[in-house]
């Protein structure tokens, strides 16, 4: 189809954290593109169209505003979009079931097969469809049967184009990738399409980053690389626990065994446990789909680096009550951070939840602070007693017993730690939950300090 000015037109389904920071890489990449991202939601399209963009990721804003009415649009008109459009990428949401077959491990697909027969009912003309959404394996079979169902003479080819990105690096992940990831038939129609989209990537990304499979290894690969990830993580969690019995430190531990360059560097942080809307989600669609195949011991397999996450997350408020001698009820905790990595606003499955929902069984007093997280905060502790949000660390710390550091933020590192101290009640404890402060100049300053998977400085 000819697009005036551009050589194709692309449109995006689904303006989130995937959508819209993708396409905007796109545009600014590819000005021989339009590209476009609707959304059914109107406040978030008006949202990406003004000043106040729906997500905090660093670069983005800058990036938008180079391509937007330029080749970038953002738009609720979804079913014009799809009509225009050769190549359509399908980025909605896919969290996991909470109801009926499957809650709690199953993909939710009902927002994929939406946009799929929405597709279907508006086309009049061939086109690429490319699952950008992480999808359980064999979901293109699944999109293909719904796309190519009833008397439809338009031609749909499915592509898995999984999105590899991680919040606030976002912008650098998808400009300077590790790898692309493209999976298609293997039937002159599917490599044709695998063809356009390798196109488009060309731009940019060097040739050989650029990798090509079936549809399922794809797929299948996007699941895996999550899972690996965590695994790593709830790996290097599990050792912190061996450590602080054992007086250990976990993050000597993580930089010996890290050196080993088959092991690698990446990922050993221990903390207080992984969040995020995909690394659970993900790991138990994987669960799932062994389950489903009558896999049950690597089903087992997985499910313990979810399993080993809650313990992390339950052992952290654990350290909190022994150490502030088996009683929170009436002490001011000031929770330092509630997003669940630092340089983004998104509290999606952030451990910071369930650690202040625990805290407050307790019956300690929250005072939450987060320098872009707190509007987040506030609608997911909605409805609960004893918890504050205070954008100011200084006001959150004022008569506190306990800094609950939860979120690594650097502007939580350069405080004046001293002045924190004067202000909260003594004896003074801090339970890093980052290992990303400065524990010796806090135990010299008077805290006791409590690091993940090291021994805790005290001066009792
Ligand atoms: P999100 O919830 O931020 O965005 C999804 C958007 O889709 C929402 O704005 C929603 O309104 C819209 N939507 C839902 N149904 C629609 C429909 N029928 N028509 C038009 N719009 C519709 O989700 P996200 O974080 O962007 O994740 C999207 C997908 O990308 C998920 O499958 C996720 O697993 C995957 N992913 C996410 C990340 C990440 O960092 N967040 C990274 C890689 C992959
Ligand atoms: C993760 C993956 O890194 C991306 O490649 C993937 O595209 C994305 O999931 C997705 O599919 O959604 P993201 O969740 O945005 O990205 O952020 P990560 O940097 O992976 O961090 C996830 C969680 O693990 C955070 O809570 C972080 O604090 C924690 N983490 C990370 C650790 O506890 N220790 C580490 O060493 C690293």
């Amino acid at each position: 189809m000819s697009q005036g000015k551009f050589y194709k037109k692309i449109v995006c389904i689904g303006a989130g954290y995937v959508g819209g920071p993708t396409m905007t890489v796109i545009a600014n990449k590819c000005p021989d593109y339009k590209v476009t991202v609707v959304d059914i939601s109107q406040p978030r399209i008006d949202a990406w169209n003004s000043d106040n963009l729906p997500i905090f990721e660093p670069g983005l804003k800058d990036r938008v505003e180079r391509s937007r009415g330029k080749n970038l649009f953002f738009s609720t008109e979804v079913d014009k979009e799809i009509d225009e459009a050769d190549i359509i990428f399908v980025s909605v949401n896919t969290p996991t079931k909470t109801f009926g077959e499957g809650a709690g491990k199953a993909a939710d697909l009902q927002f994929v097969e939406k946009t799929a027969r929405r597709i279907k009912e508006i086309s009049r003309s061939n086109k690429i469809v490319i699952e950008k959404s992480t999808l359980p394996v064999r979901s293109a079979e699944t999109l293909e049967k719904i796309l190519h169902s009833g008397k439809n003479s338009v031609q749909f080819e499915i592509l898995s184009n999984p999105e590899f990105m991680a919040e606030g690096t976002g912008i650098n992940d998808m400009e300077n990738p590790d790898r692309i990831l493209i999976g298609s038939k293997d039937t002159p129609s599917g490599l044709a399409a695998r063809d356009e989209l390798v196109k488009i990537y060309a731009h940019w990304v060097p040739k050989e980053k650029v990798l090509t499979t079936n549809l399922w290894s794809s797929e299948l690969s996007k699941l895996v690389s999550n899972a690996f990830l965590a695994q790593r993580i709830s790996s290097i969690n599990s050792i912190s626990a061996v450590c602080e019995a054992t007086e250990a430190d976990v993050q000597e531990v993580a930089y010996s065994v890290g050196k080993d360059s088959r092991i690698g560097e990446k990922f050993l942080m221990a903390g207080v446990g992984f969040g995020g809307s995909c690394f659970r989600k993900d790991i138990l669609n994987l669960v799932y789909l062994c389950e489903h195949y009558q896999l049950n011991e690597v089903a087992e397999f997985w499910k313990q680096v979810v399993t080993i996450n809650d313990y992390q997350i339950e052992r952290f408020v654990k350290r909190i009550l022994r150490s502030m001698f088996n009683t929170l009820v009436g002490k001011k905790i000031a929770v330092f951070g509630f997003a669940f990595k630092p340089d983004t606003g998104d509290t999606r499955d952030t451990p910071a939840i369930s650690i202040c929902r625990r805290l407050l069984e307790e019956k300690a007093q929250l005072s939450i602070t987060d320098p872009h997280a707190l509007e987040n905060a506030k609608k997911d502790l909605a409805g609960l007693a004893g918890v504050e949000f205070e954008p100011d660390p200084y006001k959150a710390v004022k008569g506190a017993h306990c800094i609950a550091s939860l979120t690594a933020w650097k502007q939580f590192q350069k405080l004046d730690y001293q002045k924190i101290f004067d202000a909260m009640e003594k004896p003074a404890f801090i339970f890093d939950g980052r290992n990303h402060l400065d524990h010796q100049k806090l135990f010299d300053i008077g805290f006791n300090v409590y690091p993940v998977g090291k021994p805790a400085l005290l001066h009792f």
